[in-house]
């Protein structure tokens, strides 16, 4: 371990470890808008400065590896002043719409903005990025909040490996872009939406999200993501009884941050109408057993052709108790008379380990066969 005092305290990090890290480590918060701790350095933004005993400029935190007995310096007079010229010079080129933008309460432009008191700029305000794509279901890019931090285009190359984009141009017209500038859809984008999770600013945004609330509107719920067995942490952003959009938390112990597009995207059957709430018997089953006085015949034509609306017609909605018994007693009449093997379980990665585990189990003890498979094989 390599020892060394950062703003008078002392501190012990590991050979390799950047200042910042150390510093976040041991408590020690110092601004950063490009640095994120799961993506390569770039160095971009240099708000994170600090002085470093015994070299005349300061150096960015995030690209300075920690060496024994250096001494740094993390807040200054000095710093303040350079980190309040650089957010100038950001909102120089940002348009300062916190009143009306759905990410004022965690963007972290605005939040350094308040923190070093800039509220406009000195310079002349150039808007250089105008571009608004809405070009796909899942989330818009609003290219005029963008700082080029390149959070994004580094998570899609690095984490993902999609590579769907790329900070292009040079000076004023530098800006993110698939290839071609063409439409999300034509590009290698997946569409996980971890560019959108990394994003510091309104640059990229939820679709679902937009208008929809604040920071300090929504309600948070943490939840697993039912879509497969990895068992990724998903935090669901929730208001007035709708979801607004799903992220994911750097505690999250499977996922970290990240998310694939069915967890980040994949949630609307949550408050869907049509989201079934009950147990459902076929009404000519449901006849025979004395659950319902309307007599009904199985029509001719595939199940997968029934339209929606006539669901209520050829079901009837019963209590679990009702629907197990009829599961049970349905399976002990197909055992008895054809035998164990005449039937076969098939169990889903939407379950947990445990459930599939007991679901085995059951099939192979209870019901007495080892046809047993799992719907992530097929
Ligand atoms: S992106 Fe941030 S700084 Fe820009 S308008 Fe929105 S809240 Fe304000
Ligand atoms: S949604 Fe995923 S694949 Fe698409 S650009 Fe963003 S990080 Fe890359
Ligand atoms: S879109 Fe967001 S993450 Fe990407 S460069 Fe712009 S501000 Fe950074
Ligand atoms: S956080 Fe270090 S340069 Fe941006």
């Amino acid at each position: 371990m390599i020892e060394l005092t950062i703003d008078g305290k002392t501190v012990q990090a590991r050979p390799g470890t950047s200042v910042l890290e150390a510093a976040l480590a041991h408590g020690i918060d110092i601004p950063r808008l490009c640095y994120h701790p799961e993506l390569s350095v770039s160095g971009g933004c240099r708000l994170c400065l600090v002085e470093v005993e015994g070299r005349p400029d300061p150096v960015p935190s995030c690209g300075l590896e920690c060496a024994a007995g250096m001494v740094v310096r993390t807040r200054s007079p000095r710093l303040a002043e350079m980190r309040r010229e650089i957010i100038d010079l950001f909102v120089s080129d940002h348009p300062l719409d916190c009143v009306i933008c759905d990410k004022a309460g965690s963007c972290l432009l605005q939040k350094y903005a308040y923190e070093y008191g800039v509220s406009k700029t000195s310079y002349q305000f150039e808007l250089s990025r105008t571009l608004y794509q809405d070009d796909n279901p899942f989330f818009l890019r609003d290219h005029k909040y963008c700082i080029l931090c390149s959070r994004c285009v580094r998570v899609c190359e690095e984490i993902v490996g999609a590579s769907a984009i790329e900070i292009a141009g040079r000076g004023f017209n530098s800006h993110v872009a698939t290839p071609f500038d063409g439409p999300m859809i034509d590009s290698t984008c997946v569409f996980c939406g971890n560019c959108v999770q990394v994003c510091p600013t309104a640059a990229l945004m939820p679709v679902s999200r937009r208008g929809k609330g604040r920071e300090w509107e929504v309600e948070r719920v943490k939840t697993i993501c039912g879509y497969c067995g990895v068992g990724c942490e998903i935090e669901y952003a929730h208001r007035d009884g709708q979801i607004l959009y799903a992220q994911s938390t750097p505690q999250a112990p499977v996922n970290g941050e990240f998310l694939c597009t069915k967890g980040r995207f994949g949630w609307d059957f949550a408050t869907h109408p049509d989201r079934l709430t009950t147990p459902l018997i076929r009404r000519d089953l449901a006849y025979a057993l004395g659950l319902t006085d309307e007599p009904w015949r199985l029509p001719d034509e595939s199940p997968l052709e029934t339209p929606a609306s006539s669901i209520a017609e050829r079901f009837v909605a019963v209590d679990w108790d009702t629907a197990l018994d009829v599961v049970a007693g349905g399976l002990a009449q197909v055992v008895q008379q054809h035998g164990p093997d005449a039937v076969m379980g098939l169990s889903s990665a939407r379950c947990t380990n445990e459930e599939n585990y007991l679901f085995q189990k059951f099939m192979r003890v209870g019901v007495g066969t080892n046809n047993i498979d799992h719907c992530a094989r097929l």
